[in-house]
């Protein structure tokens, strides 16, 4: 993992109970649950259900954001994610919903489903966490591949102007809801992705327990997914842009494309 300023030092200065972890694993997979919770994005599936149909499948659906919303309003959606972590959460929110849906612990990358979709949905700027286009048009030939004819594909991204600041961004400070913590959220801008550092303290019990842990999200513009789009069988059917909840640009592009 990437370290850089003040999660650097903290790695290097050798604290007691400072527990290194994956973004979407352990103390951050809760981290992500409590602190990712808007549902802006969940009319748009709703509306593509009313027009392509309701069987839905939700890649990287993480601790069920979208998913618990969309199973509460009725729609016959599964999840996948290659994290168990996420899962957990979402399998424990699920039994209190007293649903079952088909629940997946694979790679979007690879994943083969015995059904075929009306709907493939990727949300929250995942695509991100792919590092090149090989390997983001390999992820949209696998979902072409788990769509039935005529189904949809809709994932978004933010389109990075041209013009960036490089270099450390101001942190952000976060409190956990009870109060109980708090975590420091860092960003390292590169021509080409940002590293996203993330320092979280709990105190519980009066032990203070210290987590940290490095990501990388890959920065994609208009043209550059245009490019992925034409090397695959997809049509493009159209583009929304919604006022996306908790980032700074605002502006979320939502493509629909069509097998
Ligand atoms: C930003 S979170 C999105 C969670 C959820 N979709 C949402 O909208 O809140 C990204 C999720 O992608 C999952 N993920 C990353 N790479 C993956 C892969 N290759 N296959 C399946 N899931 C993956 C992570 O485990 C994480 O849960």
């Amino acid at each position: 993992m990437e370290y850089f300023g003040f999660c650097k030092e903290i790695k290097e200065m050798g604290l007691p109970d400072v527990y290194e972890e994956e973004i979407y694993s352990g103390h951050f997979a809760k981290f992500y649950d409590t602190n990712v919770n808007d549902i802006f994005d969940v009319p748009l599936y709703e509306k593509l259900a009313r027009e392509y149909g309701n069987h839905i499948m939700e890649f990287a659906c993480g601790s069920g954001r979208i998913l618990v919303e969309l199973l509460k309003r009725g729609y016959d959606a599964a999840g996948l994610d290659i994290s168990q972590d996420m899962l957990e959460i979402l399998e424990e929110k699920c039994s209190k919903l007293n649903v079952k849906p088909t629940l997946v612990c694979d790679d979007m990358l690879r994943h083969v489903s015995s059904s075929k979709y009306d709907i493939i949905i990727l949300a929250r700027i995942t695509i991100c966490l792919l590092e090149d286009d090989e390997t983001r048009i390999k992820l949209f030939n696998n979902v072409y591949n788990n769509l039935r004819d005529g189904g949809v594909f809709v994932f978004n991204y933010l389109d990075c102007p041209k013009e960036i600041e490089l270099g450390e961004k101001r942190p952000t400070f976060l409190f956990n809801k009870d109060k109980k913590g708090y975590a420091i959220i860092s960003e390292k801008i590169f021509e080409d992705r940002s590293i996203v550092n993330i320092y979280s303290e709990t105190n519980i019990d009066d032990k203070t327990k210290r987590y940290i842990t490095s990501t990388s999200k890959y920065l994609l513009n208009n043209e550059m997914i245009s490019n992925i789009i034409d090397q695959t069988a997809f049509k493009h059917e159209r583009t929304y842009t919604l006022n996306a909840v908790n980032y700074e640009t605002g502006k979320m592009k939502f493509v629909v494309l069509k097998k």
